[in-house]
């Protein structure tokens, strides 16, 4: 196989979800279009009743559900779960609205292919209720970042920021809906770029094209997304 033939290879995703799972919607569509150069090999939730397993069975995806609550340790639960994404053998593992606190030894097992997307613009508010504490705070702006996962709590490296206006009209539930359709974009960009071999992170942190990414991340740039 030439150089060439192998960069262009697409790519195998696992992605794994604990609820409704929009975002994981985001990539069958940009993977159905061709628009990402992947495959989504499987999704997998630790919730069984996960919206996400449906998304990913109409679209004829194989979908596995691995309860954390048949499990007596956060790390032989960890373990199960990396044993099965290791059986689908990803390139890239999507962290899609995925509720765990992940042990070390599991990401450091996916270091540098696992990514993970948060609803704020880290490094603020990392952990849950993001919203809520930005409005309680008088912030203006809100967001969501795409990072590399590391073993510190949503403290991964960043690569693609949205940035969005908190309006006074707003409330947890508003802000949160625009937020999200900018992570219908920025989350298949990244994404893209990754497949695309063009995103990398290394000891020196993420770099695009050879070039490092700033600390924050790159800011997303575009005029209002449709969805
Ligand atoms: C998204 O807003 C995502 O940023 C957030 O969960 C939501 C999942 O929505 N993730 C986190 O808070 C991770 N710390 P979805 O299931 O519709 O994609």
């Amino acid at each position: 196989m030439t150089n060439s033939t192998q960069s262009s290879a697409s790519k195998r995703l696992v992605i794994l979800v604990s609820g409704g799972g929009s975002n994981l919607q985001s990539f069958i569509d940009g993977c159905a279009k061709s628009e990402i150069n992947a495959t989504v090999s499987a999704v997998i939730s630790n919730n069984p009743d996960a919206g996400g397993l449906e998304r990913a069975a109409k679209a004829g995806i194989p979908n596995l559900a691995i309860d954390h609550r048949a499990f007596e340790s956060r790390e032989s639960f960890d373990l199960a779960l990396s044993e099965l994404i290791d059986s689908f053998n990803p390139d890239l593992v999507i962290l899609a609205g995925f509720m765990r606190i992940l042990t070390p030894g599991f990401v450091d097992h996916f270091l540098g292919r696992m990514m993970n997307i948060h609803p704020s613009l880290l490094p603020a508010y990392p952990g849950l209720h993001t919203h809520r504490r930005a409005i309680e705070a008088g912030d203006k702006k809100a967001g969501a970042t795409v990072h590399f996962v590391t073993p510190e709590l949503d403290g991964g490296p960043s690569i693609l920021q949205a940035q969005v206006t908190i309006e006074n009209s707003d409330d947890e539930s508003s802000l949160a809906s625009k937020v999200l359709a900018y992570e219908h974009k920025i989350y298949p960009e990244a994404v893209r770029w990754f497949c695309d071999n063009r995103l990398r992170m290394d000891n020196d942190g993420v770099k695009l094209d050879n070039k490092p990414v700033c600390e924050s991340g790159i800011i997303y740039n575009s005029s209002e997304p449709t969805s």
